[in-house]
């Protein structure tokens, strides 16, 4: 589906695609080198091509997971997904995790895939979204509550970044 960031530019998100797997590859290599949000350092995705076109055909097929890319023009500039445990008592909890290229952030790109994945994970069944965010984490955590998750808990020194140990903050919503 195509639509507009605040700037006017148009970005297309949709469910990714095998041959999406080198450009995905090189995504998640530079998120991680430009943000200390996520749970990886640069250096720490080590998936060859052939892995990634394995999990991406894995997460086609699956029930539990849904991942999609967002391009402007050809650059892949953001990314967001789900995976849930397949048994009973666990498998209506939905993890999520997004984002964006940092010369993409606040245009609107978080809050467009947000609202594509929670009526994907709810037409999969899913009944509720959870995610784990760094408290520090601002501009994330106003847009999970733009988008009605609540504050469920904090992991305390979750992350260890930049030689200290951070707070997670873990937040949910029922579908
Ligand atoms: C979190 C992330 C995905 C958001 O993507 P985005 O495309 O910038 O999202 P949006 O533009 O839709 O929303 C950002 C919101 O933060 C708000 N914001 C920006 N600076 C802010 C600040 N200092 N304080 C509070 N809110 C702020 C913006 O106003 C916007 O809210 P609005 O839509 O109500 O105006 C992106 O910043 C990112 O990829 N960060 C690095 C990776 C990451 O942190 N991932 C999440 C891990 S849990």
């Amino acid at each position: 589906m195509e639509r507009k960031l605040k700037d006017g530019r148009v970005v297309e998100l949709r469910e990714v695609k095998v041959t999406d797997a080198t450009l995905l590859l090189q995504y998640f290599e530079r998120v991680n080198l430009e943000s200390k949000f996520l749970i990886r350092e640069p250096g720490e995705f080590t998936f060859t091509v052939n892995d990634e076109r394995k999990f991406i055909r894995r997460a086609i097929k699956s029930k539990n997971e849904h991942v999609a890319v967002a391009f402007l023009d050809d650059e892949l500039i953001g990314s967001i997904g789900f995976r849930s445990g397949h048994l009973r008592r666990i498998t209506h909890r939905a993890s999520l995790g997004m984002s964006v290229l940092k010369k993409y952030n606040n245009l609107g790109l978080g809050s467009i895939m947000m609202e594509y994945i929670i009526k994907t994970t709810e037409n999969m069944g899913k009944l509720k979204m959870e995610l784990e965010v760094r408290a520090e984490n601002i501009n994330a955590i106003h847009l999970y509550k733009k988008f009605g998750f609540d504050i469920e808990g904090t992991i305390k020194k979750g992350f260890f970044v930049d030689n200290e140990y951070v707070d997670l903050l873990i937040m949910g919503k029922w579908l």
